[in-house]
């Protein structure tokens, strides 16, 4: 739980930040304390898309593919009972997806596919159509949800390390076995109801993804503490490619911070040169 409040604090001692460096301009108030809407949903769609970028591919790369050359195990059925392994990224991404549904802000997300492994992932209706477009050309398509009232925007997701492929072509229940590395394998679509955001609504969206990851990462070590069988990583600020460790949520959170968020805070920054 230490990990959890002190990560609730990044992005607000930003805007905090922000706030006593620009002081003094009456005009600006309302915009600096986050009142007035100043990022479109596509945006912010975008910034939290970004952030979920770098979370994939760290865990993918450094948590899974590092962690299965020390004999760590990564399971779809990860939290039965019996089976003694950590979340797959797909699974990881629905446990951040499953702790913001349980949160107070309204974004959703969804990893799809037109050739999934699990049927449930199959695209339908608009954003099957547009995903075909995804394919062609890697951009993000933005579209107004009618049915179901929300702003969608949809992102590729690639095939970014050689797990993601071998692990699809050969897994038992794949539709297509000839994935390659950089192939559009997929899309995350994300969904918010409002067409366009405050900055205090923009801080809770990026923190709402930040604390989703940390709660679903946190589940996994919780998960390994009560292992039977296998052998226990330690958990300290060491990572699998050093041996049989495991970060901590903290230490896994400030790599993503690291790598992502100086997009992100150049994007939030940027506002205050209007
Ligand atoms: C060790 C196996 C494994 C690895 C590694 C893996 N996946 Fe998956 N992936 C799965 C499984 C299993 C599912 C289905 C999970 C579910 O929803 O039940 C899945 C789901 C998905 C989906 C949703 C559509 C579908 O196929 O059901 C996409 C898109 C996807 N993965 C892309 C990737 C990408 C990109 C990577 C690498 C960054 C990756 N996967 C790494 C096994 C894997």
């Amino acid at each position: 739980m230490k990990t959890f409040y002190k990560l609730k604090f990044t992005y607000p001692l930003l805007a905090s930040l922000i706030v006593v460096a620009c002081g003094g301009v009456p005009e600006e108030k309302a915009e600096l304390q986050g009142e007035e809407n100043v990022f479109s949903v596509e945006e912010v769609l975008e910034m939290v898309s970004k952030e979920n970028d770098v979370t994939r591919t760290l865990y993918t790369k450094a948590i899974v593919g590092k962690g299965k050359l020390q004999g760590m195990k990564f399971d779809e059925d990860w939290r039965k009972d019996k089976v003694e392994a950590g979340p797959l990224p797909a699974l990881f991404l629905r446990g951040v997806a499953t702790s913001i549904k349980r949160g107070p802000v309204p974004l959703g997300l969804y990893l799809g596919s037109d050739h999934p492994v699990n049927a449930a992932n199959k695209f339908e209706g608009k954003q099957a159509e547009l995903f075909e477009q995804i394919k062609k050309d890697q951009e993000p398509q933005f579209f107004y949800d009618d049915s179901q009232k929300l702003h969608t925007a949809m992102f590729a997701d690639l095939a970014s390390a050689g797990a993601c492929v071998t692990c699809h072509n050969d897994h038992p229940q794949t539709t297509k076995s000839d994935w390659k590395l950089g192939d559009v394998m997929g899309a995350t679509t994300w969904q918010y109801p409002k067409d366009s955001l405050t900055y205090k609504e923009t801080v809770a969206v990026l923190n709402s993804y930040a604390k989703g990851t940390v709660d679903i990462y946190m589940e996994y070590l919780d998960e390994i503490e009560h292992f039977k069988e296998s052998e226990k990583p330690e958990i300290g600020d060491k990572w699998p490619q050093d041996g049989k460790y495991l970060p901590t949520a903290e230490v896994f959170l400030d790599s993503v911070k690291k790598l992502s968020s100086y997009e992100t805070m150049k994007h939030l920054v940027s506002l205050n040169k209007k």
